[in-house]
């Protein structure tokens, strides 16, 4: 959908003018997966494709969303003095969610917003469309009233909603990644400090492909708090014998030192991929930094092979597409990406055998698991910004 159109379908659904128009992205994970939580490294990017809004102020107290992406739902109607979490609200939740915990801030509306929701990010894919209307939506509120937060206290209010408001036990990645998204760079963030550090994504000749399963979502999130709570558990039996205050705390050697504390072979395999993983991390910095593309992509290939058998939340769809994009030539690593349990993964793939690794991958998929699987180029791209009238159309 071009922006165009955006402003259009909005003028005929509120009868009135677009006042401004915000782009935020979505997100991808270099490596680094399941350590947020864990006082370790992440590494992801802010990717093109995310969630465009058009908006324009009220007079009165209330808020009209509406979403291209759910258009037999309508406008949906909320009132600023009533903003509890109600599951029938569906997705306007995240958008409620922002208002609702500024509001408890101390932070007053004296009127509410007609805002046109528009996004391009495959539904259900892992690639974060919650963050991503969240930090969208905190950075319309911070525009319109004129509410000087920095960055940093929208992304941590964006993870506040998703914790606290809608019930998702998550990390600060996927909201630290939108938010402080750059175009071309990767973020090395520490969690535990929140000291981070951008990376040129200098990929020569290769690119990242993101692969989703097209898996229709169930339970994830409930096995993602489950795996939180199997982490909390493994810390806590450590703690015993070791002073430390996070997972990330541990490097390979001193977990597998301490590592007899562990009895419970389901905690013993947690800790291992939330120790291993942070160093692995560290270490994909390092190679980038060393313009070392082959050690990049092997480091991609063990943080799956941990994801699959250690932390146990790949399945069938992530596992036929990361390996057989291994057995392709032009791949120097594939991994998932996110969450798990469905979702997206993403191989690293020499820019001219991109359509060979498509077709191969793809006909594979389609064989084994039913249905197609979806392949589009990642592009990395800047944080939740207002439009300009420059950029006048969508990819
Ligand atoms: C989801 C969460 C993140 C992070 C990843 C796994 O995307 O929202 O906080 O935990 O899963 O790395």
């Amino acid at each position: 959908m071009k922006l165009s159109e955006i402003n259009q379908d909005f003028a005929s659904i509120f009868s009135e003018a677009v006042v401004a128009n915000y782009f935020a992205p979505g997100r991808i994970n270099l490596i680094g997966e399941h350590t947020d939580y864990n006082g370790g490294h992440v590494f992801p990017a802010a990717i093109s494709l995310g969630t465009y809004a058009a908006m324009a102020p009220r007079q009165d107290q209330t808020l009209h969303l509406y979403s291209a992406n759910f258009k037999q739902e309508a406008v949906r109607v909320i009132a600023l003095d009533k903003l509890a979490f109600a599951k029938a609200d569906g997705w306007t939740n995240f958008v409620k969610g922002e208002f609702a915990l500024l509001q408890e801030a101390g932070h007053k509306f004296d009127h509410g917003l007609d805002i046109y929701f528009y996004g391009n990010l495959p539904a259900a894919s892992g690639l974060s469309s919650s963050s991503s209307i969240e930090l969208l939506t905190g950075a319309i509120i911070n525009d319109v009233y004129q509410l000087g937060i920095s960055q940093l206290d929208l992304i941590k209010l964006g993870q506040q909603v998703e914790n606290q408001y809608i019930g998702v036990n998550s990390g600060i990645m996927d909201q630290f990644a939108i938010g402080m998204g750059r175009k071309d760079q990767a973020i090395f963030l520490d969690t535990n400090s929140l000291a981070y550090q951008y990376y040129p994504l200098d990929l020569q000749d290769y690119r990242v492909v993101i692969m989703n399963t097209n898996k229709p979502r169930a339970l994830s999130d409930s096995k993602y708090n489950q795996r939180r709570a199997e982490c909390e558990a493994a810390l806590a039996e450590l703690q015993r014998v070791v002073k430390i205050t996070t997972l990330g705390d541990l490097s390979a050697e001193t977990f597998d030192e301490y590592s007899y504390a562990l009895d419970d072979e389901i905690l013993l395999k947690r800790a291992r991929h939330a120790v291993w993983e942070n160093q692995r991390t560290i270490r994909a910095a390092q190679a980038l930094t060393n313009h070392d593309l082959a050690e990049f992509g092997r480091l991609m290939n063990a943080s799956h092979v941990s994801l699959e058998y250690d932390y146990e939340v790949t399945g069938l769809e992530l596992d036929t597409l990361v390996h057989t994009a291994w057995q392709q030539a032009g791949v120097f690593g594939a991994r998932m990406t996110g969450a798990g349990f469905g979702g997206c993964a993403i191989a690293l793939v020499k820019n001219d055998q991109i359509p060979s690794f498509i077709t191969s991958v793809g006909t594979v998929y389609a064989e084994t698991v039913g249905y197609e699987a979806g392949f589009f180029v990642a592009q990395i791209a800047d944080g939740p910004h207002k439009i300009t009238e420059t950029e006048l159309t969508i990819e």
